[in-house]
């Protein structure tokens, strides 16, 4: 099988309890859960942004339990993409400086024209995610869903392995929502694999697998495969039927 991300016997403390799964290449899994089932200390302890108290995890061939700290943050610079719902932009810089941040720390000491080839990459990207124009902005002078976008597009500079999503949905309007989850399933179509935790069904039936989490606990998994052309209710379906059966 062509792993990607493998987690075996993970704990923390008592919020976590030998929790253990595997993610294929390309993959987009969903974790579904109630709220302080442990879905975030779960994601935070597979990146390495947290230390857990057992259990291993690799990232291909990375055994990323096994690094130091200086280690995994590098890692998580190179290697991995971040979305979280609160979203975390710095309020003093603009967008096209948040979205640059991290990668220019991956490439710290680059060159200018390193500089200005990342600024074209994150122009282009910002194209690719309908927000063009907004570079300049202040990040209080752009929507919720644009800022998740520019989130977006901050998360895929580095061109990473994963992308770790954190109810990236959560904070936003439906419609805004819609477009954020239009985004990632394309981002997943063109070959990121996708971890994301979420409360929506609307998220999940776009994944093609689903993690139930109860109590740090993986208690129930749905596989619905890839989306297909015109199945959209079907799965929906599917996934409202399985989480009344995890008593969601
Ligand atoms: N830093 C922390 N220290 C101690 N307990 C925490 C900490 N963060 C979260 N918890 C607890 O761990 C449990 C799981 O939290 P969390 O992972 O945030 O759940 P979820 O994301 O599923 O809502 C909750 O009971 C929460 O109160
Ligand atoms: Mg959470």
């Amino acid at each position: 099988m062509d792993r990607l991300l493998e987690v075996e016997k993970l704990s923390k403390d008592q919020i976590l309890h030998e929790v253990s799964f595997v993610m294929r290449q390309g993959e987009m899994l969903a974790v579904m859960g109630p709220s302080g089932s442990g879905k975030s200390t779960l994601l935070y302890n597979v990146a390495g942004m947290d230390q857990p108290s057992g259990g291993k995890v690799w990232l291909r061939d990375t055994e990323i339990t096994g690094l130091t700290e200086d280690e995994k943050a590098k890692l998580r610079l190179r290697r991995m993409g971040f979305v979280f719902q609160q979203m975390n932009m710095m309020a003093n810089l603009n967008i096209l400086d948040n979205i640059l941040l991290p990668v220019m720390q991956a490439n710290k000491g680059a060159g200018r024209k390193r500089r200005a080839s990342l600024v074209m990459e994150a122009r282009a990207l910002m194209q690719k995610l309908s927000i063009s124009g907004l570079e300049e902005r202040n990040i209080t002078q752009v929507s919720g869903g644009q800022l998740q976008r520019a989130c977006i597009c901050r998360s895929m500079m580095n061109k990473p392995e994963i992308l770790f999503a954190d109810e990236p949905t959560g904070a936003l309007n439906k419609g805004a929502a819609a477009g954020v989850l239009a985004e990632l399933a394309r981002i997943n179509h063109e070959g990121t694999a996708i971890l994301i935790v979420t409360h929506d069904s609307k998220v999940a039936s776009n994944c093609d697998r689903v993690l139930y989490l109860l109590d740090g606990r993986i208690c129930g998994e749905l596989t619905l495969g890839k989306p297909a052309a015109g199945m959209d209710r079907q799965r929906e379906e599917m996934v409202s039927r399985w989480l009344m059966e995890m008593g969601w």
